[in-house]
């Protein structure tokens, strides 16, 4: 074969392949439905971790609208009443609300009475959704982290979902179906400087979830897995970067941006949801973040986020 022939074989094949992962990305988007939450909860619970603000609490308002009963585990009791009263308000649903500190799970007394109490209700979906990250005071400067906060962090992020999967999940294979959602992060994808214990426990997540879908397969289990690995959506997690960016000359930019690249909890949220059963188990959440995961994968280190960050400075 002469060169020249073998170049455009390999060119198109590249093409090909280029072309193949943007219509699996397009069609997971603009094709899939709302997976039917419903006819898995039954007259079950959606337990949510974090349901209080941000992710979680887009996740109560979508169930509660359902028709899906709900268990919001939160420790910040105002916002928990805050969401608790909207959902009471607008929709005819059994609501359960725990006010506590997830991290304490740790000892094994609070686990054993936390999981007698909440498994008195048949627990048919679980999003472990609750995380935290460094703050941004503290980015590239592990070495002067305290072990306290090193403490927390592993076990909100890696430890507690771990525990809460392994208290629901009997149940859900004894009746064949549940959901298992997890909230990992594009940050747990590939090695980030700024907050490594946050991306460590990341990859944790995005592994455990792997994982686990390995060992009890949709096909055998009845149980759909899914986690998600977004890059920035706006909450309070990520108010560092909003404060950043309304800087004089890039809150333009990114307000036309904005939906796109750093959007609104509900707009993420509305997208991310639909690929929780679709047969592909993991997720960006959204078009974009989607195509950065690919990207980042390949590609990242932290100087786009230290830019960010000094906007904020
Ligand atoms: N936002 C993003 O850009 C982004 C991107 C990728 C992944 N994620 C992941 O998505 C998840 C949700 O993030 P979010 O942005 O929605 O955060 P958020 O707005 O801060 O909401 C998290 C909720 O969890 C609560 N919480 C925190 N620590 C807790 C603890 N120890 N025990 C009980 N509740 C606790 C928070 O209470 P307080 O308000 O009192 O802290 C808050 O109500 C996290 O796992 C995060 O890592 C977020």
């Amino acid at each position: 074969m002469e060169f020249l022939t073998f170049l455009q074989i390999l060119g198109g094949l590249v093409v090909a392949k280029f072309l193949y992962n943007q219509w699996k990305i397009f069609s997971l988007y603009y094709y899939a439905r709302d997976f039917d939450f419903k006819s898995v909860a039954e007259d079950g619970y959606a337990l949510i971790t974090g349901g209080a603000e941000g992710i979680g609490r887009q996740c109560a308002l979508y169930f509660a609208k359902r028709g899906i009963n709900l268990i919001l585990v939160d420790f910040n009791e105002k916002k928990l009443n805050e969401t608790a009263k909207e959902i009471k308000e607008n929709y005819s649903i059994s609501l359960i609300t725990k006010v506590m500190d997830l991290t304490t799970l740790h000892e094994p007394e609070v686990y054993a009475s936390f999981e007698k109490e909440m498994l008195k209700q048949k627990i048919s979906i679980l999003f472990n959704n609750a995380g935290m990250s460094e703050e941004k005071k503290a980015f590239w400067n592990y070495a002067g982290s305290t072990p306290s906060k090193v403490t927390k962090i592993m076990t909100l992020n890696a430890e507690v979902p771990v525990l809460m999967t392994r208290m629901v999940l009997p149940g859900m294979l004894e009746r064949k179906k549940g959901v298992l959602m997890h909230m990992g992060s594009s940050a747990g994808l590939t090695a980030l400087d700024a907050n490594p214990i946050y991306a460590g426990t990341k990859s944790h997540v995005i592994n455990f979830s792997r994982s686990i879908e390995q060992l009890y397969p949709t096909s055998k289990t009845g149980i759909i897995h899914h986690v998600f690995y977004p890059a920035f959506i706006r909450t309070s997690l990520t108010t560092f970067l909003t404060k950043g960016i309304k800087k004089k000359g890039y809150e333009n930019t990114m307000e036309r941006l904005k939906d796109i690249v750093f959007p609104k909890v509900e707009t993420w949220f509305a997208s991310a949801i639909k690929t929780v059963g679709t047969g592909k188990n993991e997720s960006g959440g959204s078009w974009f973040f989607e195509q950065f995961v690919n990207y980042m994968v390949m590609h990242f280190d932290s100087r786009g986020l230290k830019m960010l960050t000094d906007l904020s400075e």
